[in-house]
């Protein structure tokens, strides 16, 4: 059978015949048809807007690999530093490289002191940590003019660099001043994942548990890349325009914002405070099926139809978490709300499954973190594939400005009525 597809415009007559490859065919195919036809796809749900070599996902098989490597081996033996570098690089670091990385990344952790004094403290007392992490993003780039010079390789990796090292200093900042605690600047002497927590919770002697730390690393693993995501793609469409990479990195956090993408765990979390006891979860479970109650959150993906294999380390984390802080109360919901639907036919037929975000939301909690964090959560590992992807979208010839086409549905031209006749 050949690796072609034939399509054939009815009003003309004229077919055009073109290569499948890896499942997907060039939309040149229909310019060639006819320049003024387009194809309809809202949510670019059959669209496939890049190549790309960073991250594969077979939905249907609940696979997910960064650069060829099963996100299981990585939660399992790896570091997030070892894997942003593996997203950005393309390999594994050896030895010195990843020595390097370790120490180039720790280096840069510190911002300027005019972020913190003066912009980070301007925000409203009750600013959302999140609406104020994507405001620092684009005004860190203030401080660094070179980050205009995209054209630049060394200036590229400086920037990513940058970005990479003071994206969990700026979200402690943020969280600290939502609660009015003086900011802890980082330390040196710790890794990634400690430096954070210890940003995070330093108040006296506060010394970062070994297993919250390993902990904190593999959720950020497991965060660190998702192909053409909303924030991803986001990041790819203003990056295409040639902006520099903070602004980039702050409108990919924008879209992450949303509670249908990175809030999801914060609605779990209310989601299951609303449910309250495990008795009350086959009566929210029938609101859910007949449409009375909200959608089951946590459940469901756009492409993961069998299961997220996120889901299934994310949820064995969680019982580690709760070896050191204790069972998050809610834990039981869950379990039971997650038995219940596993073997309901509403949720079977629709391949609906827990998604990364059902069980992250019960680490964080344990963890620590109120819900208004949980994004900021997402971000700073997400931070690493936005920039692969930037990254890769700079080097690819075939890339231009994104500048999608629509379908007019308006009225026809019609004369400007003047205002004392309409
Ligand atoms: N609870 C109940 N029913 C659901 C759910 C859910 N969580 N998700 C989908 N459905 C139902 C829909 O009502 C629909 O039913 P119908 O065919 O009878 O109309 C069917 O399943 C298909 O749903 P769609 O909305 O078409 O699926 P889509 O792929 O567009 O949505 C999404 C994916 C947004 C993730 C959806 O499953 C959802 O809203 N889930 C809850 C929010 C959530 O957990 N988001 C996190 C995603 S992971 C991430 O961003 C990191």
């Amino acid at each position: 059978m050949p690796d072609t597809i034939t399509i054939t415009d009815d009003r003309t007559g004229k077919t055009v015949t073109v290569p499948i490859e890896g499942g997907v065919f060039p939309a040149s195919a229909v310019r060639e048809l006819d320049p003024s036809l387009f194809i309809y796809d809202p949510a670019y749900m059959q669209t496939a807007a890049c190549k790309s070599a960073i991250t594969f996902l077979d939905g249907e098989a609940g696979i997910l690999r960064y650069r060829g490597y099963p996100i299981e081996q990585l939660a399992e033996r790896s570091t997030y530093l070892e894997v942003a570098y593996l997203l950005l690089n393309g390999e594994l670091p050896n030895a010195a490289q990843l020595a390097q990385w370790q120490s180039d990344v720790t280096s840069h952790t510190f911002i300027h002191e005019n972020m913190r004094k003066r912009f980070v403290d301007g925000f409203h007392y009750d600013a959302h940590p999140m609406g104020m992490l994507v405001s620092s993003l684009a005004a860190l780039g203030t401080f660094y003019n070179d980050a205009k010079d995209i054209d630049s390789k060394p200036s590229r990796d400086k920037q990513i660099l940058r970005l990479i090292a003071k994206t969990p200093t700026l979200a402690a900042m943020c969280y600290r001043f939502s609660v009015g605690l003086p900011f802890v600047y980082p330390s040196n002497d710790l890794s990634f994942p400690a430096n954070f927590l210890n940003m995070m919770w330093k108040v006296g002697d506060y010394q970062v548990d070994p297993r919250l730390e390993r902990a904190m690393d593999v959720l950020f693993i497991l965060h660190a890349d998702h192909e053409q995501n909303c924030g991803t793609t986001a990041m790819r469409v203003v990056g295409s325009s040639h902006a520099d990479p903070y602004t980039s990195a702050a409108a990919a956090a924008s879209a992450l914002y949303g509670p249908l993408h990175g809030g999801a765990n914060e609605a779990v979390v209310r989601m299951l405070t609303e449910i309250g006891h495990i008795d009350n979860v086959p009566a929210f479970i029938e609101d859910v099926k007949s449409g009375k109650g909200s959608r089951l959150m946590g459940f469901g993906h756009r492409v993961y139809k069998n299961f997220d294999p996120r889901a299934t380390i994310i949820k064995k984390t969680a019982y580690e978490v709760f070896e050191v802080t204790g069972k998050n109360p809610l834990l039981d919901i869950a379990l039971k709300l997650e038995e219940v639907a596993l073997s309901d036919p509403y949720f079977i037929d629709r391949k609906l499954y827990p998604n990364v975000d059902f069980y992250s939301g019960l680490i964080y909690q344990a963890l620590g973190f109120p819900v208004a964090m949980f994004t900021v959560l997402f971000a700073i590992p997400r931070t690493a594939g936005w920039l692969a992807h930037w990254q890769e979208l700079l080097g690819d010839k075939e890339q231009k400005i994104s500048r999608p086409r629509q379908w007019y549905t308006g009225t026809d031209a019609r004369e400007y009525v003047p205002l004392v006749a309409r």
